[in-house]
């Protein structure tokens, strides 16, 4: 069963539950991908509320994202370490990840990229703008921590239009 919530509502217990791995899907011309998550938050800008994802640009997520100009979170609340593995591990350049992990997939409410359906926190995202995160701009702690190997995060603010929870 499907209950809407506002954005903020469970964002405690999402963000408690996204620490530890929850998911981003995004689609394009037909193409459905899901990718492991860790990192991001839940804000309130542009007199909208807003998730911010960080995905690296290597990510096939990064091309598909950057071609619709929108991305949907599910954050679980069972179980998913297997599908988490897979999702963080596999590239859906080559791999169909939702059929490896198994996963179910639901139409969204507003947007064309759907979510997962399993019972958690969701959330359908259209970017409202983007930034690139640069060497210069990042403290060398998290460089030397975060980006041994370069590839730094795009970070894409998603205003939540619809969000609800699975139960
Ligand atoms: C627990 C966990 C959290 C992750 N969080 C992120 C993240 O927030 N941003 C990111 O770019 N990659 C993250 N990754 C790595 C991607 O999920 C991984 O590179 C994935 O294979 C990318 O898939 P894609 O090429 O199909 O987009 C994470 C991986 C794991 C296992």
């Amino acid at each position: 069963m499907k209950k809407f919530i506002a954005y903020n509502e469970q964002a405690d217990r999402g963000l408690d539950i996204l620490s530890r791995g929850a998911f981003l899907t995004s689609a394009h011309n037909g193409k459905t991908n899901v990718m492991t998550i860790a990192w991001g938050s839940f804000s309130f800008a542009w007199k909208k509320p807003v998730f911010m994802a960080m995905v690296r640009p290597s990510r096939f997520s990064h091309d598909l994202i950057e071609a619709s100009g929108e991305f949907t979170v599910s954050i679980p609340f069972s179980d998913m370490k297997q599908a988490i593995a897979i999702c963080g591990s596999r590239s859906g350049r080559d791999t169909d990840k939702i059929a490896a992990a198994d996963l179910k997939m639901l139409p969204s409410e507003k947007i064309n990229t759907p979510v997962i359906n399993t019972p958690g926190l969701h959330y359908e995202c259209k970017i409202i703008c983007r930034q690139q995160m640069t060497p210069e701009d990042t403290a060398e702690l998290v460089k030397s921590e975060c980006y041994a190997s370069g590839d730094f995060h795009t970070l894409y603010f998603g205003e939540i239009v619809s969000s609800y929870v699975i139960e």
